[in-house]
C-alpha cells in the first residue's frame, strides 16, 4: 500500500515537471514567422525619405540598433514638387515584389502625444498608391482612418507583423504576435513595406514621432 502511494506520487511529480519544463512550448501559439525565410537586409536596403529642405539628422537618429523618426505637421513633404503631407520614413528597397507571400517585422515605440500618423505601410497596389496604412490615432492603431486594429500603445515597445500574400490578395496584421486584423489588398504592383512618420491626411499632431528597431523582412 505505502509503495503503491509513493509510487503514484512520483509519477505525478513526474508529471507536473514535464508540464512546467514544457509549460512555454505547449501553450505558445504559432509565430507569425513560422515557415518563412528570412531575407537580409544591408544598410542599403534602408532607404530615407525626410522633408526636403532639413538635414537628414534633424528628422531622425539611429543609436543602439533603434531608428527615430520624427517630422512636424507643418514640415514640407519629401520632395519640392510633391504635393504628399510631410513624412520621415525609411523605405524597403531592392525587395520590391509583385507576388508571392512576404512578411515585415519590426518593433515599435510611439511616444503618447503623436497622433494622426502611419508608422507603417505597404506601398504601391494596382490602383492607388499603397495597400496597407497603419495609423496611430490617440493611442490607438487604425487601418487607415477606419477599422481598429490594436488599443493603447503609447509609450510601449510592441511587435508588428504583417503577413503579404499577393497571390491571395490578403494582408494580415500581427501585433505582439496576436492575429489583429485582415484585409484584402488593392490588387498587385510594385509593392515595398516603409515604417517612420507619414502625416496622416488630416488630424495630425503638431509633432510626430516613432522609433523602430529588429526591421525584418521574411518571404515564403
Ligand atoms: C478627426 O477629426 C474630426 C474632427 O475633429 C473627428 O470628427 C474625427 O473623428 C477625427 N478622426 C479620427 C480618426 O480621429
Amino acid at each position: 500500500m505505502k509503495a503503491s502511494v509513493d509510487y503514484n506520487t512520483i509519477m505525478w511529480l513526474l508529471l507536473v515537471g514535464f508540464l512546467l519544463i514544457h509549460h512555454d512550448h505547449l501553450c505558445s501559439a504559432a509565430d507569425p514567422t513560422d515557415g518563412f525565410t528570412q531575407v537580409l537586409l544591408a544598410q542599403d536596403n534602408f532607404k530615407l525619405q525626410k522633408p526636403y529642405n532639413v538635414p537628414l539628422q534633424e528628422r531622425y537618429s539611429y543609436k543602439d540598433g533603434a531608428r527615430s523618426f520624427w517630422v512636424y505637421d507643418k514640415d514640407k513633404p519629401f520632395k519640392p514638387d510633391s504635393t504628399t503631407r510631410p513624412r520621415t520614413e525609411v523605405r524597403i528597397t531592392g525587395h520590391d515584389y509583385s507576388s508571392g507571400i512576404w512578411q515585415f517585422e519590426g518593433y515599435a515605440f510611439v511616444p503618447k502625444g503623436t497622433s494622426g500618423v502611419t508608422i507603417v505601410q505597404i506601398h504601391g497596389a494596382a490602383e492607388g498608391a499603397t495597400s496597407l496604412q497603419l495609423r496611430i490615432y490617440n493611442g490607438d492603431m487604425r487601418y487607415y482612418k477606419y477599422n481598429l486594429v490594436a488599443t493603447n500603445l503609447y509609450d510601449k515597445w510592441f511587435r508588428v507583423n504583417i503577413i503579404h500574400n499577393v497571390g491571395k490578395g490578403k494582408i494580415t496584421v500581427f501585433i505582439d504576435g496576436v492575429k489583429k486584423f485582415v484585409v484584402k489588398d488593392q490588387g498587385p504592383g510594385d509593392l515595398y513595406f516603409k515604417c517612420g512618420v507619414y502625416a496622416a491626411p488630416a488630424n495630425s499632431s503638431n509633432y510626430m514621432e516613432s522609433r523602430w528597431k529588429g526591421i525584418k523582412l521574411y518571404k515564403k
